[in-house]
């Protein structure tokens, strides 16, 4: 029997050595296949002594069993270490960069309102939204612009089919409508828990034109406050803050000058200054103005049609275009350009996406 043993000890000594599925494969094969050692020696039981054949059979399998035991323990242990091995290759560092070289880059009109938003944000005012369909009611009446008022001529209307031309839908021309609906939604109670209603709506708005300073679709960000008390000086005070802010120019000179909107009285528009030297213009210094945005103390008529107290509330709004001031700011000389899509404008005018603008940190980069 010694000569099983010796061969026992061979077969699990080369088992345990195997290092790959393969290697132990051959070990398998050499023990157990078609022509292996434990396969012979089984084979050869016909050729011995009938008296010893069964205590000689019992011990080949046996060893057979042994052996094919130990081959299956050594397999599934390699199975599991190429396992380990193959998830600890291809583990994925979940905190790297998306990607070596980060390559998209954010348009100006998502920096300009970022920026807009970090600095009103900062002064307690809401984001509000709106719907760019809007009706004829939220776009043009409730504003204190009734049909046949000469002011709806001026903003070029894209006019949406209408079975009811009282109140036909508009794509709308400027963000003011958001005003009316923000105030609506307080009345109702369902908005910005009560008053003071503090809120600023960027988005896009349309007019039929198109030419060298104007696009069919731009944007705008509009503000309201309403409340009892606040009064002209608390609109100049909030748009000189903003002007300073977000020009990055603390001391940029800021000029109100009288002008008229129907949903405003009294109605300004605010400049702010500049210089335009050799063609160069900068913001801050200078003897020259540059018109940024209107406002004025909200109108007690469209109080009345949004059902809020004219006699008892009262605020300002203002409105401003989003293309003009990240022009101004960013030295972008052609409007045209925003709405191109052309990836080397892009790359060259846009803003790198994680640099969230703050006022702490400085609103760019
Ligand atoms: N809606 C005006 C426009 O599109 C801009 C504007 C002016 C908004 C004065 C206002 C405001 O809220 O008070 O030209």
């Amino acid at each position: 029997m010694s000569d099983l043993e010796a061969l026992r000890g061979r077969i699990v000594e080369a088992t345990a050595a195997a290092t790959s599925p393969d290697m132990l494969e051959i070990v398998r094969v050499e023990a157990l296949g078609k022509k292996g050692t434990v396969t012979g020696l089984l084979k050869e039981l016909g050729r011995i002594p009938a008296e010893e054949r069964r205590e000689r059979g019992q011990a080949i399998n046996a060893l057979k069993e042994e052996v094919s035991a130990a081959i299956d323990a050594r397999k599934a242990e390699l199975e599991a270490a190429a396992l380990d091995a193959r998830l600890a290759a291809e583990s994925v560092d979940v905190t790297l960069p998306a990607r070596p070289q980060p390559d998209g880059r954010l348009h100006p009109i998502s920096q300009t309102m970022d920026e807009i938003v970090a600095i009103f944000g900062e002064m307690g005012f809401a984001i509000a939204e709106g719907p760019d369909i809007e009706d004829d009611f939220h776009n043009f009446t409730a504003l204190n612009i009734p049909p046949e008022h000469p002011a709806r001529q001026m903003h070029d209307t894209f006019y949406l089919r209408a079975k009811d031309v009282g109140n036909r839908m508009v794509l709308r021309t400027h963000t003011s409508p958001v005003q009316i609906r923000a105030m609506q939604a307080l009345i109702k109670g369902d908005g910005p828990d009560g008053l003071p209603l503090r809120i600023i709506a960027p988005g896009r708005t349309y007019r039929c034109d198109s030419d060298m300073t104007h696009t069919p679709m731009f944007h705008q960000v509009e503000g309201l406050i309403v409340d009892r008390t606040t009064h002209m000086g608390h609109l100049k005070g909030c748009l000189i803050d903003f002007c300073r802010a977000y020009f990055e120019v603390p001391d940029v000179p800021v000029r109100f000058r009288p002008s008229h909107f129907p949903f405003t009285e009294p109605s300004a528009e605010v400049d702010i200054g500049c210089s335009r030297e050799g063609g160069e213009l900068r913001i801050g210094d200078g003897d020259d103005w540059l018109e940024i945005l209107g406002c004025g103390m909200v109108h007690p008529n469209v109080l009345a049609a949004c059902g809020i107290d004219r006699d008892i509330y009262q605020g300002f709004a203002f409105g401003m275009g989003i293309e003009r001031i990240a022009m101004l700011k960013y030295g972008i000389p052609d409007l045209r350009t925003f709405f191109d899509a052309d990836l080397r404008w892009l790359k060259h005018y846009g803003f790198v996406p994680l640099e969230v603008p703050t006022l702490i940190r400085g609103l760019t980069p």
